[in-house]
């Protein structure tokens, strides 16, 4: 069975990735240098899924430590046949106050894992990308031939990590990528043992939610109540990360067995407003989630929600995750782990 590197492999998509894969039966090596992420993650992985996690820690700039994870794969399983990518930094607001390290580590990361693919003669990639790059699109549910467009320096990363790839498997054919832009992962494995453990005030919907549920925060703050949606708040494709981990696997199957590059977007097709996210919280933890109207955030659209038919008709994958399974399990993982890997 084929061996997979994952990069941030401890990360929230990362670790539900690593247990997806070795469900579908392959063997993982991850590296991560924990910038976003607890070591604690490893223990939680062996208790799910019976197997000691192999990883390298280290940063995917360092090139020692990359050829130590292939070296790894070549003498645990027989070498590695692909790498997933998530490793980046990704915080949207972060990124506009340090953008030079924003694009040293996520340009340089994968510029790095790119050579060290190429010494080892590895060319199936699968690369993290995210619907950022459609920016405010003109038209929904969109679909990946919509025009691109980024409007941070986070989004930019992604959108020149797209370039490079593509001219990359240009100029040398024998690189085959999935370009996998990701709508708005949230949710956690149904075991409640791993999900997403932000670190600070949280700035994504979801997690700020479980926290108000928890009751660490009093209310949520709707950013905005005046957009173009129905009931004026903010609407967004969520998609359970472990539909999104399954969409890992198909996409490392389609690369192997077609020998080609695919581009798709990973989300339901289903757009939910701050509101009835909140809703179904609050259904689904049993918890109040009082809310508060907010301006807008700066930089947030009207509306955001894939056409996922592209992934289905390449590579058979579809979310079958709702948006109470997201709730439900997210709720799971906030209530029995209040202060997240930290106990
Ligand atoms: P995350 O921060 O939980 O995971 C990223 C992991 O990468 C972390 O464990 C971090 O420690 C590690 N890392 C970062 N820089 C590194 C480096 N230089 N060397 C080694 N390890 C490094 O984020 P996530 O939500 O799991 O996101 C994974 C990928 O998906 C990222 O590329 C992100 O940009 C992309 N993405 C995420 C979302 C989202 O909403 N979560 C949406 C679209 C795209
Ligand atoms: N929102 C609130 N209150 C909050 C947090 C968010 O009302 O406390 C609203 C936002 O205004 C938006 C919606 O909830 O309308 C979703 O916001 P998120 O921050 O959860 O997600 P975004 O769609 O803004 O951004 C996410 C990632 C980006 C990624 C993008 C597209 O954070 O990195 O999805 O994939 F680029």
């Amino acid at each position: 069975m084929a061996c997979i590197l994952l990069t941030g492999a401890t990360g929230y998509i990362g670790s539900h990735t690593w247990l997806a894969l070795q469900q579908a039966g392959f063997d993982v090596i991850g590296i991560d240098n924990f910038v976003n992420s607890s070591p604690k993650v490893l223990a939680r992985l062996a208790q799910i899924g019976g197997l000691e996690p192999v990883l390298v820690e280290g940063d995917v700039r360092d090139a020692v430590a990359l050829d130590r994870c292939f070296e790894l794969g070549r003498s645990r399983f027989g070498g590695i046949q692909a790498v997933v990518h998530f490793a980046a930094l990704k915080a949207v607001g972060e990124s506009v106050e340090r953008p030079l390290d924003y694009f040293e580590n996520n340009l340089g990361g994968l510029l790095a894992v790119c050579q060290a693919m190429k010494r080892h003669g590895v060319h199936n990639l699968v690369f993290s990308s995210s619907a950022t790059v459609y920016g405010k699109p003109d038209s929904l549910p969109i679909t990946e031939r919509a025009a691109l467009r980024v409007t941070n320096p986070y989004g930019q990363t992604k959108l020149m990590g797209e370039e490079i790839l593509r001219e990359l498997e240009r100029c040398d054919t024998s690189w085959h990528i999935a370009y996998l832009r990701y709508f708005n992962p949230v949710g956690a494995h149904a075991s409640g043992l791993i999900g997403e453990d932000p670190r600070g005030i949280p700035n994504n919907l979801m997690p700020y939610v479980a926290q108000v549920a928890a009751g660490k925060r009093p209310h949520l703050n709707v950013f905005g109540n005046d957009y173009d949606t129905p009931d004026g708040t903010g609407v967004r494709d969520y998609i359970h990360v472990c539909d999104l981990a399954e969409g890992h696997v198909a996409a490392l199957r389609y690369l192997a067995d077609q020998q080609q590059s695919l581009t798709v977007n990973l989300g339901t097709g289903q757009g939910y407003s701050v509101l009835e996210l909140a809703q179904a919280y609050g259904r689904a933890s049993g918890r109040d989630i009082p809310v508060v109207f907010a301006p807008r955030r700066p930089g947030d659209i009207d509306a955001c929600y894939a056409d996922p038919t592209h992934a289905w008709e390449t590579m058979g994958w579809r979310a079958a995750r709702g948006l109470d399974d997201m709730c439900v399990d997210s709720w799971r993982w906030q209530s029995t782990n209040p202060n997240g890997f930290e106990g």
